[in-house]
């Protein structure tokens, strides 16, 4: 039997949008006992973007998205899927997806929040390049965005200095041609959940004054070991895109990694072969960004000449879930 090709999703476009304000390694020492050295040590990071009080997620993502159809040449009334990927929605109801779907004008789009912490726009590519290739659409966005300053704790010195505020998207539609996602491999691991969490201000522990008192509705990890599973399953994640897609790390052109940290980076790297020069890194510049980091990086090394059309990429990630994702693309 004549084994079809899987049909082809390509990204038409990209976009990015990072707040204004820079919190550096510096201030944070004024606000927390670290020093510039130890961050920078053990992180990579330098600085981060900090969001305005009166910036959210859906603001962020508005900025992204825009850039991203201004690329595609798409207008708000074409887009038919609207997936938006966060940690940190506005609101608990409607979804901020909604929220941003009302800030574009995308009145043609069925809109709607996905929760899968860092891996999130990866999981989201897939979920549109499923709707895409069923025919349910001709156009989607998939955004990923995040205002992690509004969940972190500023007194916690292991958490805060980690992450940062941004927003990155894509423009998806069927591909004509050669280019598109070639693979993808998702997983999770809810038996986990509690090393990266938020224990409160949910359904099941409400927002109450003893909540905000012992400081419950803001992020808690367990660092080492959600380092220790972010190398190892990077590494799964990474392997099974590329085993899916019959490349090894020789063909890729550029890895974009989640940027957690420069020592995962610096292990996924290392794990799959690919050296250092072709690894894209702005996690010393931004933090950790959750769902934006890898949209955040594909939109700047296109803009710095590092991939154009027909380059072979290779994304991963890893979050809170657990989850965790490899996906190739040929751009
Ligand atoms: O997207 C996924 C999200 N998260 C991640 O990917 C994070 C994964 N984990 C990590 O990146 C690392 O575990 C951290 C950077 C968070 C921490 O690095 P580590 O090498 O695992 O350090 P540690 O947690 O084992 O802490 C070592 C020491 C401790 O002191 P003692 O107990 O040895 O005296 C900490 O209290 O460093 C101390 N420490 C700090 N010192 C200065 C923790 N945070 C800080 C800090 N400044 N900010």
């Amino acid at each position: 039997m004549v084994k079809h090709p899987k049909p082809l999703v390509e990204i038409a476009g990209t976009g990015r949008y990072l707040p204004e304000r820079v919190l550096t390694n510096e201030d944070l020492e004024k606000m927390v006992e670290t020093s510039d050295q130890w961050i920078r040590d053990r992180t990579g990071i330098r600085e981060r973007r900090i969001a305005r009080d009166d910036e959210g997620a859906a603001d962020m993502a508005e900025r992204a998205a825009r850039a991203a159809m201004a690329k595609a040449g798409v207008e708000p009334g074409e887009i038919d899927i609207l997936i938006l990927a966060t940690a940190t929605p506005d609101r608990w109801l409607p979804s901020t997806a909604c929220d941003l779907q009302a800030l574009l004008g995308a009145g043609n789009a069925m809109a709607f929040d996905l929760a899968a912490a860092c891996s999130g726009w990866l999981y989201g590519l897939t979920m549109a390049e499923g709707y895409l290739v069923a025919g349910r659409g001709e156009i989607a966005l998939v955004v990923g965005t995040e205002k992690m300053s509004s969940i972190v704790n500023w007194e916690d010195r292991a958490t805060c200095i980690l992450f940062g505020d941004g927003a990155g998207a894509a423009v998806l539609r069927r591909a004509t041609g050669e280019r598109g996602i070639l693979s993808s491999h998702h997983k999770s691991d809810g038996t986990l959940g509690n090393l990266l969490y938020r224990p409160a201000g949910g359904a099941v522990i409400p927002m109450s004054p003893e909540v905000l008192e012992k400081r419950d509705h803001l992020m808690k990890m367990s660092g080492r070991e959600v380092f220790k599973n972010a190398v190892r399953s990077m590494a799964d994640a990474a392997d099974q895109a590329l085993q899916q897609a019959g490349l090894t790390g020789d063909d890729i052109d550029l890895l974009i990694p989640h940027q957690a940290n420069m020592r995962i980076i610096n292990a996924t790297a290392k794990y799959t072969g690919i050296p250092m020069e072709k690894v894209y890194v702005n996690v010393d510049r931004y933090g950790n960004m959750s769902s934006a980091a890898i949209p955040v990086a594909l939109d700047e090394a296109q803009e710095e000449g590092l991939v154009g059309p027909g380059s072979l990429i290779l994304l991963v990630a890893f979050g809170a879930g657990f989850t965790w994702s490899g996906m190739t693309i040929r751009l």
